[in-house]
């Protein structure tokens, strides 16, 4: 099972957007793939037509179960959506008040590990779609995931979001831990203006190592896909949104490939 978590601590920057998508896509090539929604807003889980307001089972099951010293049960927090082959465990409002319940507590950023362990069996894919601010429910993606997606918007300003994410990111990693895998993802990319042209360029000459080589273009698309509950391949498979984040996609399943490409050659 890999888990990949999707974080910025600037709102509105295509976060949710992102896990949707390449969920969905994960989902059309067939990969048992989870999406986990730890934003207390819930975006992700309105998404799929779940109302983070009234949700009976969410992902705070699992901190109240760590808390309690009871069992992880992931079994009623994973729900199917309108997608074959994708599953989602929804947030609930609750969430928002994790930080001051929990923040002196020992272990509670470990609580995400351990409730994806309860289900490594039955997924291929997990995406965890953050919250735009640095609290425990970070730290527990931050903690669980292989790898960091890091959506910007290529806008005006849009470096600052940017290094405070990279400054959280050196801050919770602990000295002597491998570093975390990143890679930005310049988004709402619009060739015709000057301000998304110059972030781009920006970005590329402060993060060569880390920033993806092609852009995800403007693309009306994603907010009415909204609507609909369905990721944008779903609903047009042509457009210029999904098929950036198909080429997002291929990119990053290339790593894997290679690993299992060099496997067969060696034997
Ligand atoms: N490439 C894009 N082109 C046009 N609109 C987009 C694009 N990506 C996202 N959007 C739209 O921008 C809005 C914000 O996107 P999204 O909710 O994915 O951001 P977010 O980073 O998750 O925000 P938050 O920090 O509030 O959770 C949404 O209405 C979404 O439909
Ligand atoms: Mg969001």
């Amino acid at each position: 099972m890999k888990i990949w978590a999707v974080a910025n601590q600037k709102g509105g920057v295509g976060k949710t957007t992102t896990a949707v998508t390449l969920g969905g896509l994960l989902a059309g090539k067939g990969h048992k793939t989870l999406l986990v929604d730890m934003d207390p807003h819930g975006s992700l889980s309105a998404y799929f037509g779940f109302d983070p307001d009234d949700m009976s089972d969410s992902i705070y099951n699992f901190f109240q179960a760590v808390s309690n010293n009871s069992k992880i049960d992931p079994d009623p927090v994973v729900r199917d959506t309108r997608v074959t082959n994708l599953h989602l465990m929804p947030a609930s409002m609750a969430l928002a008040t994790l930080d001051r319940q929990l923040a002196i507590r020992k272990g509670t950023g470990l609580v995400m590990i351990k409730a994806l362990r309860e289900v490594k069996e039955k997924f291929e894919y997990v995406l965890i779609d953050c919250p735009p601010v640095l609290g425990i429910l970070m730290i527990n993606a931050l903690a669980a995931c292989e790898r960091l997606l890091i959506p910007v918007q290529t806008e005006f300003l849009a470096q600052k979001g940017l290094e405070r994410m990279m400054k959280t990111l050196s801050m919770v990693q602990s000295s002597g831990q491998e570093a975390l895998p990143c890679l930005i993802i310049p988004t709402m990319y619009d060739r015709r203006t000057r301000a998304s042209n110059d972030s781009w360029t920006a970005l590329r000459e402060n993060y060569p190592q880390d920033i993806w080589t092609s852009t995800i273009p403007v693309d009306t698309g994603f907010r009415d896909a909204s609507k609909t509950g369905l990721p944008l391949p779903m609903l047009r498979p042509r457009a210029r949104g999904a098929i950036a984040y198909e080429k997002l996609l291929q990119d990053l399943l290339e790593p894997e490939k290679t690993v299992v490409e060099l496997q067969a050659r060696a034997s």
